[in-house]
């Protein structure tokens, strides 16, 4: 058997000064080289950090003349003693900064050409190049420890699971399409010709018909592809930490999903989260924060004026009560001195791109009171929407009236947040957790010109409402929760419908044919006349739980390959055309001359 020429004893970012003496030999890219005359300096990287390297032209001239041969993403094995540094030499703000190694051998690995770019910390490289590149670009020290948060957040969730009697199992990727509101990406089948497979949106069906296998609790980590706009939080091929428990309510599938989370920032991060989640139903969510996923980390909640205002001489604000609207506002406590004419410009811009028509605002500044439409009003008008809003000197009031009452919630919302991040009133580390509950079960479809299920077509409704199913279907409220983290969605689920009955009932209400049930669900249908058991469950966004855990504002940035905004990826250049033959195979013929 061949001698090993090298047997690695640690890795870079774990010695510290307890190892002073020790003889070590270590392996890593080179990150930089520096030449101080008599002494060369190699600060080497491995995935756990960097640490200094020392050879002395004077005690091994040979040694370190090969040294100086290093340079940036060398791979190399470099044997030498740990030593405390000088203390004019030690850098407190580098990890491994108190101690060095010097060095008495070294061996190269492989050389390396000139990276595209210098492989450091939060570099601001253009991020097509880090995409093209990015395994260079997952070498930085930033990208390793996200990458490792997340293997230990995916390992803390195997644990936490099995720990609470869930199975671990997997499920088809190719499969048939399920209704999760995306568009789906589509297999052709060979075999099949014509046919195609979809790959799953999420395991939604299976894991329901797993329960009625008798699983019971059932757990996955597990990729799901939807066709859809590209967003920070979205990409078309994520990962949902998914169950289903059965002889559950929601009670039940409430309370472990929270000790799940709160477990994961405990471990991961050693953050206590206090149980149970506080809880805003739906209409409570929209009403004060304009969003079903409020950031509750700040204030500037949303206040109705539409009777303040109803008649107050102003069109812009009479109408949209007129219509069936409303007119509403959020205070900017102290915003007078944060926000200005320009700034203004800016917002109402902002709103536009939610629909709604401009903002109106008012601003209190050194005693005196300002209103973008205080020609059209009385000034009694205007105190009693300071008053509504308990506005005080110094703060802004910023109001958007609209004759449906989504635009004025969608553009409050996110003006809500917008004005946030301008006034810097976010606490960066703050985690504020909670459930939005009571979604309605419906919501209408402009465009398919009927209800469609909220969540999915298999959630129940709650039974005071089940009579509502066909006489009232906007009001009915359906068993569906959702886990809210500082303004994103994190998780979301419901209690499923498990009675024949009551599923046909509801694809009733969803206005889908006998013939569309059969076809799409037939399979659940049947499967639930032979003994379903009460069940529900809930998915998690692994990549948004790790991007949020770590800090990062882009879903892309916790994922070791993800797509661009594009849906492109660009290192392995996907999608790709293929092969004529391929086709020919699939049974495919293209028609690009359509495009
Ligand atoms: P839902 O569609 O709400 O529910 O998805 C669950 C969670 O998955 C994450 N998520 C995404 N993350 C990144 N990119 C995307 N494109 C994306 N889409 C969704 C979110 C979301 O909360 N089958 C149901 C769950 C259930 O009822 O049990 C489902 O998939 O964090």
């Amino acid at each position: 058997m061949a001698e090993k020429t090298f047997h690695r004893t640690h890795r870079c970012g774990e010695l510290s000064l307890a190892d002073a003496g020790k003889a070590v030999t270590l392996c890593g890219w080179v990150q930089r080289r520096r030449d101080l005359g008599a002494l060369i300096f190699i600060t080497l990287r491995d995935r756990s950090g960097i640490i200094q390297c020392v050879f002395n032209r004077e005690t091994n001239a040979e040694l370190a003349a090969q040294a100086f041969t290093l340079r940036s993403e060398y791979t190399v094995c470099i044997k030498g003693t740990v030593a405390e540094r000088d203390d004019s030499a030690k850098n407190p703000k580098m990890e491994t900064g108190m101690i060095e190694v010097i060095a008495s051998s070294l061996q190269v690995f492989s050389k390396a050409d000139t990276p595209p770019f210098e492989i450091v910390e939060n570099s601001d490289v253009n991020e097509v190049l880090r995409m093209q590149y990015r395994y260079l670009d997952l070498r930085r020290p930033d990208m390793q420890r996200v990458i490792a948060m997340r293997h230990r957040i995916a390992q803390a969730t195997r644990r936490f699971f099995d720990n609470e009697g869930f199975y671990e199992i997997e499920t088809p990727i190719l499969t048939k399409s399920t209704p999760e509101g995306a568009r789906d990406y589509l297999v052709p089948s060979r075999v099949h010709p014509g046919k195609f497979y979809a790959l799953p949106q999420s395991p939604q069906q299976y894991k329901q018909l797993l329960m009625l296998a008798g699983f019971d609790r059932y757990f996955q980590i597990t990729r799901c592809m939807r066709d859809e706009d590209l967003r920070v939080d979205r990409q078309p091929e994520f990962t949902q930490v998914d169950l289903e428990m059965s002889f559950v309510e929601m009670e039940d599938v409430i309370e472990v999903n929270e000790r799940y989370i709160a477990h994961l920032y405990k471990e991961i991060l050693g953050k206590e989260i206090q149980l149970p989640l506080p809880r805003l139903t739906y209409a409570e969510a929209m009403d004060r924060f304009g969003s079903d996923k409020p950031d509750l980390r700040f204030g500037y909640e949303i206040r109705n004026l539409s009777d303040v205002v109803s008649a107050c001489g102003f069109g812009v604000f009479e109408n949209a009560v007129k219509n069936g609207g409303s007119v509403r506002a959020i205070k900017i406590d102290g915003g007078s001195a944060k926000i200005s004419r320009k700034d203004i410009d800016a917002l109402t811009n902002f709103v536009k791109t939610y629909r709604a028509g401009g903002l109106a605002w008012i601003r209190l500044t050194d005693g005196g009171v300002k209103a973008s439409f205080e020609k059209f009003v009385s000034a009694e008008t205007v105190s009693a929407i300071l008053s509504t809003m308990e506005a005080v000197d110094g703060d802004i009031v910023l109001i958007v009236a609209d004759a449906k009452n989504r635009v004025v919630f969608d553009a409050l919302g996110a003006l809500r947040c917008e004005c946030a991040r301008r006034t810097g009133v976010i606490d960066k580390d703050d985690v504020k957790l909670l459930w939005v509950v009571e979604f309605p079960m419906f919501e209408y479809s402009e465009e398919e010109d009927r209800f469609v299920a909220m969540h999915h077509p298999f959630t129940a409704p709650l039974d005071e409402d089940i009579d509502k199913l066909t006489t009232d279907p906007a009001s009915v409220k359906a068993k569906a929760y959702d886990m809210v983290l500082n303004g994103f969605e994190l998780g979301g689920g419901s209690i499923r419908i498990h009675s024949s009955e009551l599923q046909a009932k509801m694809f009733d209400a969803l206005g889908l044919s006998e013939e569309v049930q059969k076809e799409r669900f037939g399979h659940l249908i049947e499967a639930f006349r032979y003994g379903a058991p009460p069940h529900g469950g809930l998915a998690f966004g692994l990549d948004r739980i790790c991007m949020l855990m770590a800090g990062r504002d882009n879903i892309r940035d916790v994922i070791a390959f993800p797509k661009m905004q594009n849906a492109a990826e660009l290192m392995m250049n996907s999608p790709d055309t293929v092969d004529e033959k391929q086709l020919t195979d699939l049974h495919i013929a293209l028609a690009l001359e359509d495009l």
